[in-house]
């Protein structure tokens, strides 16, 4: 790696990478040996999703996931991260309350897990409370589209966004997360179209997930990417391994072994 390859991902440095076009490489980590690795392959921004709630804890949806968890979880991360920018999902109801509730327990995961920054869903109805925990000096990234934490009021995880009415609102909210200070803007599962928009509109990065190849990053959940995680395939996903048929096979060649008195050998005997 160059030593500008090497050098830590900081926020300043991710809007410089928008105004390079130079695209921002984005991926979830739960613990620590994920993290590592990750950060090892030049991944610039590692985000400790409330997926976890899902992929990690087998959870139905994001909905469950406490404070304590996420927390827990960014703990493990962070000490396998050097270079990446560590963000970190805040739970569902830990923001949405009041402000002061935000402000609080967004000041826990900088005080007790060392995050550099925190994503909160939702769009101009949080700006007044994104505009509070930045201006303590607690960088946050908004996110929009299909927000998992609504998933209730969707009624599902489908296309956000389809209709002009419903365009022109997201256009307006990612406005609104940036005149608030939001330093970048998670953009899921919208149409190509309206994110190239939003983000040619936009100073601050957009990071796509599911919103065409014009947004200034991507991000994936790293166990969709690996094939870990089976339960189901969205279309924007592109699995780059098949880890989860590589898990189970080691383990069945293990089992039999043990079964047939081969495991342990007397190499692997004292
Ligand atoms: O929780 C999550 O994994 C996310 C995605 C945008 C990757 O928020």
């Amino acid at each position: 790696m160059t030593q500008d390859a090497q050098a830590a991902v900081t926020v300043p440095r991710l809007h410089e990478f928008k105004q390079q076009g130079r695209k921002i490489v984005a991926l979830t980590a739960y613990d620590f040996l994920f993290a590592r690795l990750l950060d090892a392959a030049g991944v610039d921004l590692v985000l400790v999703g409330d997926s976890a709630a899902q992929v990690a804890a087998g959870r139905e949806s994001t909905l469950p996931m406490t404070m304590d968890e996420a927390l827990y979880h960014c703990r493990m991360v962070r000490r396998g991260i050097r270079r990446a920018l560590l963000v970190a999902d805040m739970p569902f109801m830990s923001y949405q309350i009041t402000p002061e509730e935000a402000l609080r327990n967004a000041a826990r995961f900088f005080k007790e897990a060392e995050v550099d920054a925190l994503k909160l869903e939702g769009g101009a109805a949080i700006a007044e409370t994104i505009h509070r925990i930045t201006r303590a000096g607690m960088p946050v990234m908004g996110h929009l589209g299909l927000t998992p934490q609504s998933v209730r009021k969707f009624g599902g995880y489908g296309l956000q966004a389809k209709d002009e009415g419903a365009a022109e609102q997201l256009r307006v909210d990612a406005l609104a997360l940036q005149e608030a200070g939001a330093f970048a803007v998670t953009l899921e599962k919208i149409p190509a179209e309206l994110a190239r928009r939003v983000s040619a509109e936009l100073e601050i990065p957009t990071i796509g997930i599911g919103a065409g190849p014009d947004c200034d990053g991507q991000v994936l959940v790293l166990y969709d990417l690996l094939g870990l995680f089976e339960e189901f395939r969205p279309r924007f996903v592109r699995r780059y391994a098949e880890l989860g048929e590589v898990v189970r096979d080691a383990c069945r060649r293990y089992g039999d072994d043990v079964r047939a008195g081969k495991f342990p050998g007397p190499q692997e005997s004292y």
